[in-house]
């Protein structure tokens, strides 16, 4: 199965089962803005809940808030979003579709790339376990041609993107002969910068009424509110204020599922340092942000650090922290030496003195921030694309299972008589009005247990409890691994501890 026909099966596989929809599905769906149903929101509450704690319950010195979506516009201008939150927009006369010019160019590299793929492929079948591809890549004419290509455009439109140079863009995709995919025409229009911010009006009459923009980055409510932190708790610098919240950006180009989105949610954290320490703290929250990741157990491979070589208004150092999408390693987290920019410029637009009072040295100073910024739903989809499996079983069926990590599986533990007679309900409904006091609990009736199985292995429940005839004289149950499909027999009164050992958040919190 090829990257395009996974990211289908998991887009398919998350409405089937009750974890994502589209947007306003009934009127044709709303692009680039999606719903998350029952289990997608169980599931999503279990991610936000073990970042929330990983940062203001094991780090005594970040606290969390939670701001407005709406704050006065001059916030905008202060940030530089007004000025400087575009894009590159073109559009094609023929199709009237509109792309981001840089995103253009950039599937044209990656066409390039994948061309490079294919001669590796060939290559490798070819000369077997004798095969290098580094020393191939270094040496065969046609793949050093490839990749001489790829970065000689790459390195224009970096230069191009700088320098907000939009004509020199235009040129880069007229001499690329970059067609539209859908018109297949070159009948481009010039390249204009869009800005990503939606904006509404607040007030209740024209006259009082003003323009206020839907924030498109959580952060600035932590830098509005850092005095109100500061004087109303006991943090001393160096301390982060954390959030979770919704965002908005109007993205030009909407695709790839849940990967970018209209209206999407970040978990941001800002950590105030004093200034000159913050490429220390940087490297510090670089090597943490990793490790919780890895917490995380889908596994440490499909991670990669990419250090940002054009580096956004505010920064002084940058990298992501990239992902193996089913499209590839992309952008999950974004990692931010800020510096001083946002409060020296808050201070600058409000008028109103930001400083910091230390009182071990007695001086004065304005912070410099690091921060850490994970797409919330970018994190749902790593977790659901490397979670999904087909399996073959030893009978030779097949099952989907979604091998979400226990702990943030949005129902821990089905309880299923195995018999709907017999007196097999009534202790079953015992057993999962005890259990459901303190996990996610579903009760299962209907259909044969191995059809039940199946209903709870695709929403990746990883414990099944099958109450039978024995049950009602042992009181034990049956109880099934989702992952290893073992099955053993457990005494009722230590039920809920065993859930418990394997499915509590704890045991992702302890291995940061
Ligand atoms: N405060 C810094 C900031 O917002 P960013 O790199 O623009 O930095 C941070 O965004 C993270 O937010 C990204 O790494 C990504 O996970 C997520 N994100 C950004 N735009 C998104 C979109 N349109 N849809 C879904 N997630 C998005």
């Amino acid at each position: 199965m090829d990257n395009n026909d996974f990211l289908k099966k998991v887009i398919s596989h998350s409405k089937a089962n009750g974890f994502i929809f589209q947007s306003s599905e009934i009127y044709d769906g709303l692009s680039a803005v999606y719903d998350y149903g029952p289990y997608g929101s169980e599931l999503k509450n279990n991610l936000k809940d073990f970042w929330w704690k990983s940062m203001t319950q094991l780090h005594d010195n970040i606290v969390g808030i939670d701001s407005a979506v709406f704050m006065d516009p001059t916030t905008w201008k202060a940030s530089g979003h007004i000025d400087a939150f575009n894009d590159p927009l073109i559009d094609n006369k023929d199709s009237k579709k509109r792309y981001r010019a840089d995103v253009l160019i950039e599937d044209y590299i990656a066409k390039i790339n994948s061309k490079i793929d294919k001669e590796i492929i060939k290559a490798r079948k070819r000369f077997g376990k004798k095969f290098d591809e580094k020393v191939y890549r270094e040496t065969n004419e046609r793949v050093k041609n490839y990749i001489s290509q790829t970065s000689e455009i790459s390195a224009k439109m970096n230069d191009f993107l700088k320098s907000n140079d939009l004509k020199g863009l235009k040129i880069l995709i007229d001499d690329l002969k970059i067609n539209d995919p859908v018109s297949g025409t070159s009948n481009w229009t010039d390249v204009k910068q869009f800005n990503l911010m939606f904006s509404t009006e607040i007030g209740s009459t024209s006259e009082s009424s003003k323009k206020i923009f839907l924030r498109p980055e959580t952060a600035q409510g932590i830098f509005l509110n850092f005095l109100n932190v500061v004087n109303s708790t006991r943090v001393k610098i160096p301390f982060g204020i954390a959030q979770i919240g919704k965002a908005f950006r109007n993205e030009i180009i909407a695709r790839q599922f849940i990967f970018r989105m209209r209206e999407f949610e970040q978990m941001e954290m800002q950590f105030f340092v004093e200034p000159g320490s913050e490429m220390k703290w940087y490297e510090e929250w670089k090597e943490k942000r990793m490790k919780w990741h890895n917490a995380l157990g889908l596994g440490d491979n499909l991670y990669k650090f990419h250090d940002h070589e054009n580096l956004a208004h505010y920064a002084n150092a940058a990298c992501d922290i990239e992902f193996n999408f089913p499209m590839g390693f992309k952008e999950l987290e974004g990692i931010h030496s800020r510096t001083d920019f946002d409060l020296k410029n808050h201070q600058k637009h409000s008028g109103k003195k930001i400083n910091y009072y230390d009182q071990k040295s007695g001086s004065s100073f304005i912070p410099y921030v690091v921060e850490t910024s994970l797409g919330l739903d970018r994190l749902f989809l790593a977790v659901i694309s490397s979670s999904l499996r087909n399996e073959k079983l030893e009978d030779g069926t097949e099952r989907v299972v979604l091998k979400v990590p226990f702990e943030i599986s949005p129902v821990k533990v089905a309880v299923m008589p195995l018999n709907a007679k017999d007196g097999l309900p009534e202790k079953a409904l015992k057993i999962y009005d005890e259990l459901k006091l303190n996990f996610k609990t579903q009760y299962d009736y209907k259909d044969s247990i191995g059809k039940r199985y199946r209903r709870q292995d695709a929403i990746g429940t990883p414990f099944c409890v099958t109450i039978d005839y024995d049950s009602l004289k042992d009181n034990s149950v049956t109880i099934r691994n989702r992952d290893s499909m073992e099955q053993e027999r457990v005494p009722i009164n230590i039920l809920a501890d065993h859930i418990n050992k394997f499915t509590s958040i704890n045991n992702l919190l302890k291995k940061i």
